[in-house]
């Protein structure tokens, strides 16, 4: 290499800039060319991102897509209270076989672990005897079941299962009133004469 070439090479790199802070001083090197592209990318890339999306574009823009997201849920999750029935539509669902059918079905998918499939308790209270910790009515038990008992570990099932679903596994509940299946879990809360 020539001292020509060195002197080339030592005035495009490694030149020091005149200024110093506290002492430091910085070398004028040019940024790498895939930085320097990547960084023009991203200029690009955020003024197609503009156009697309948020107030500036055509696109509706993150807020909107949240709230029309949440619609969109709210319409295929209908509000527990939407479908809530009367106590005595609750009754009558005890004595429709289809109905405790299908809330037997539930029963034993999602309550069986807890409560034993007979009712019997066993995480959870007895749910065949007269005493309750939340009370007896069967429109307490429906608010029991739909809003559940978090700190006690008794979940929420208004956000787990449709409504219809719900008004059947409790009519389900009702039904095992007074079945003594053995081995039950000894009584907690007071008792409710139906
Ligand atoms: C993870 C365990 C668990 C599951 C699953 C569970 N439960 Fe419970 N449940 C509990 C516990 C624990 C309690 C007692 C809450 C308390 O101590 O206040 C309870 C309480 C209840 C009560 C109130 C009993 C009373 O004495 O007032 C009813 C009714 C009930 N559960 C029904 C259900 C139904 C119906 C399902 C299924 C859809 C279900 N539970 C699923 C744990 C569970």
């Amino acid at each position: 290499m020539s001292t020509q070439d060195e002197h080339d090479r030592a005035s495009r790199q490694d030149r020091l800039i005149e200024h110093s802070y506290d002492g430091i001083q910085e070398y004028d090197n040019p940024m790498p060319r895939w930085w320097l592209l990547t960084f023009a990318g991203t200029i690009i890339f955020s003024a197609i991102y503009l156009m697309n999306i948020g107030p500036v574009g055509n696109g509706k823009g993150r807020e909107k897509d949240y709230e029309d997201d949440m619609k969109a849920f709210a319409a295929a999750h209908p509000a527990p209270s939407g479908g809530k029935r009367s106590a005595a539509a609750l009754l009558a669902m005890v004595d429709d076989r289809e109905a405790l059918h299908e809330g037997q079905e539930t029963y034993s998918a999602y309550c069986a672990s807890c409560h034993r499939m007979d009712g019997g308790g066993l995480i959870g209270p007895n749910l065949t005897d007269a005493v309750w910790l939340h009370g007896g009515l069967i429109t307490d038990v429906y608010n029991t079941v739909a809003n559940g008992v978090l700190e006690k570990g008794m979940p929420a099932w208004n956000k787990l299962l449709k409504p219809e679903e719900l008004e059947q596994v409790v009519a389900y509940v009702a039904s095992l009133q007074g079945s003594n299946p053995p081995n039950p879990k000894a009584p907690q809360g007071t008792p409710v004469t139906p």
